[in-house]
């Protein structure tokens, strides 16, 4: 079976298309590389020893996606390009809304123009806004509080009207939560582009001495030790979630939404405490005032993803912070050719 993987060369793609090309299925990818590059594809390739078919592509180009639907017999199609940078959709939206909004449009057209209607989205928990209480539930109120979660919300939206409009798509929206780490051999991992804005990625980068000092944004939320509490994730695990849903969408489901999370929530200080005790060393930090627009809490409820998919995240945050300071190690530079 052939699945269309968008942003195909990202980090939770990379992931992904590995537990594809292991669980047997073609991978077929396109990226334009806006904020990775071919080093990943590469490496996936040889911790596999199969091949991934490459597109070196932008989605918001139409002539060029069709070319791809032209040429492949697609079956499914997993959808994870697009921009994500929360702080830089406060400042340039409408590239946000262009990149991710138009792309999006255009893939959803080519896949009815031929016929593919097995689709995998990449949500967010950021849908969820600020939500009023812990654990949420896929039936939890929607807002957005930033153009980035907007883009999210919105497709989200246009995946609903488009399934009322014609029941025989096969839709399953993923709501991810923090995913972290790095699949177990180091080879592939996160990649970001200068300062990281994420909070495991930061860490690492103080852990492997390459920034000083990690800033913790506030320590007066009302949390158990005041800093903000997240549900991570490991990577691997999410994209273990996307052959569940790919399986999924073979028994006809229509549109299902999940949410993957592990149900557990850490702070900060428990994040820092997991990685020092990864990396054998103590982790210098400070504490800054809050973030803008970051909440307090969040953590998933993530039985109807159990329930329906079979799924579950196995690996704890020891083995976030592990695998996440192996990927650190053993690729200083990140992937070095961007
Ligand atoms: P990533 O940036 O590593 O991957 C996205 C990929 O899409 C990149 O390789 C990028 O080059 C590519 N891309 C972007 N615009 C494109 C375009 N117009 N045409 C072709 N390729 C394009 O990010 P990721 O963390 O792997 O995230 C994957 C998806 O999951 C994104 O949609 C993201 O919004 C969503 N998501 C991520 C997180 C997270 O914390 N990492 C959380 C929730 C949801
Ligand atoms: N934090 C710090 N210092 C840092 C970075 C983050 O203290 O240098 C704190 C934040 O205040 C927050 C927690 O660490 O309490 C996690 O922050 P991240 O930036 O790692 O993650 P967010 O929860 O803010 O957001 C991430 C993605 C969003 C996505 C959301 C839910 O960036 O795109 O998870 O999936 F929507």
């Amino acid at each position: 079976m052939k699945i269309l993987v968008t942003g195909g060369a990202g980090y939770i793609a990379s992931h992904t298309n590995l537990e594809l090309l292991n669980a047997g299925y073609e991978v077929i990818a396109v990226d334009n590389f806006s904020n990775s590059c071919m080093e990943s594809i590469r490496r996936v390739e040889t911790l596999t020893g199969k091949k991934i078919k490459f597109y070196e592509a932008d989605i918001v180009d139409r002539d060029a996606l069709r070319t791809i639907f032209e040429k492949e017999k697609i079956d499914s199609v997993i959808h994870f390009a697009g921009l994500k940078a929360v702080g830089e959709s406060c400042s340039i939206p409408l590239k946000y809304f262009h990149n991710n909004l138009t792309g999006t449009i255009n893939l959803l057209e080519l896949m009815q123009e031929f016929d593919v209607k097995n689709l995998v989205f990449s949500s967010s928990a950021t849908v969820y806004g600020e939500p009023k209480t812990v654990p949420v539930t896929e039936d939890f109120p929607l807002s957005a509080t930033n153009p980035y979660g907007r883009t999210k919300l919105i497709i989200e939206e246009m995946l609903r009207d488009l399934y009322a409009s014609d029941s025989t798509w096969n839709i399953a929206i993923l709501r991810y939560f923090n995913p972290i780490g790095a699949h177990e051999s180091g080879e592939i991992g996160e990649d970001p582009n200068g300062i990281p804005n994420n909070l495991v990625p930061y860490v690492a980068k103080v852990a492997a001495g390459v920034l000083e000092q990690i800033q913790v944004f506030g320590d007066d939320y009302d949390t158990p030790d005041g800093t903000g509490v997240r549900d991570y994730i490991h990577v691997v695990d999410l994209a273990l979630g996307h052959i569940k849903a790919i399986e999924k969408l073979q028994q006809n489901p229509g549109l299902v939404t999940y949410n993957l999370g592990t149900g557990v929530g850490y702070s900060v200080f428990e994040v820092i405490k997991n990685y020092e005790k990864a990396c054998n060393k103590e982790l210098p930090y400070r504490v800054t005032p809050r973030r803008p627009g970051d909440i307090a809490i969040t953590y998933a409820d993530s039985t109807k993803a159990y329930e329906e998919l079979g799924w579950k995240a196995e690996r704890g945050i020891e083995k976030m912070c592990e695998d996440s300071y192996r990927w650190q190690s053993k690729n200083p530079k990140g992937y070095q050719i961007k």
